[in-house]
């Protein structure tokens, strides 16, 4: 198996680059933000809790989206590999990603981590918000709430990755071309080693 983190704060381009990056190399898209808003959609428990955390712009605790995640690996277990977007946010949810990863085998082979300004990644959300439905998107003290939370909960993730040796920063901004070719680039190195 062939395991990637697409990191990055809000607005980053981590969906739009897991959509390019899924077709070219085969692997599966698990990404938290849209398991929680399909839950949402559906009308679930877990979607009833989880949006009114979403719309306020705060993290649906760990122990609801660990439990998502873990179900949704076992349901896709012959994948080739993975794509985590959004997954991990918080430090317990990395070491959770890798305790389960090690049960099957596997690791992660590296966090490609996209780097955009605020002003610009509040540009994109709030474009977005015309069109997306997304109520964390159309009012812009959510989307700041979204990048406190990113800068106090989910940076430290960064640090538990540059331990282990498998961080990279690419650059998030220019078209969406150059970015994916940035992030081939870095996942071919990975993969003749
Ligand atoms: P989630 O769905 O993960 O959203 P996010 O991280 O806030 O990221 P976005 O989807 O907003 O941005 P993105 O980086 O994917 O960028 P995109 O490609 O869409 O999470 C939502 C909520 O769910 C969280 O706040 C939390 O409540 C909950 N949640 C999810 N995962 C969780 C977890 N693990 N733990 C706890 N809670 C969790 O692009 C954004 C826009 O920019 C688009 O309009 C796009 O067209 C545009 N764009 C993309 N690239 C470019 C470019 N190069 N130039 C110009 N525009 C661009």
């Amino acid at each position: 198996m062939f395991n990637l983190i697409l990191f990055g704060p809000p607005g980053s381009g981590k969906g739009t680059q897991s959509d390019k990056l899924v077709d070219k190399y085969g692997l599966k898209h698990l990404s938290t933000g849209n398991l929680l808003r399909q839950e949402i959609a559906d009308k679930t428990p877990l979607g009833i809790e989880a949006k009114s955390f979403m719309d306020k712009g705060q993290l649906v605790p760990d122990e609801v989206v660990i439990g998502m995640v873990d179900s949704y690996f076992d349901q896709h277990i012959e994948a080739r590999g993975f794509l985590f977007d959004g997954f991990p946010r918080t430090v317990a949810q990395a070491v959770a990603l890798d305790k389960l990863l090690e049960l099957k085998k596997t690791s992660i082979a590296a966090v490609l981590a996209l780097e955009v300004g605020e002003e610009e990644l509040v540009k994109r959300l709030l474009n977005r918000g015309k069109t997306s439905g997304r109520s964390d998107d159309t009012n812009e003290e959510v989307i700041r709430k979204r990048f406190a939370v990113y800068s106090n909960e989910t940076t430290p993730v960064a640090e538990h990755y540059k331990k282990a040796k498998k961080f990279k920063s690419i650059k998030g901004e220019g078209t969406v071309g150059q970015i994916f070719d940035a992030i081939c680039e870095a996942i071919d190195k990975k993969i003749e080693r």
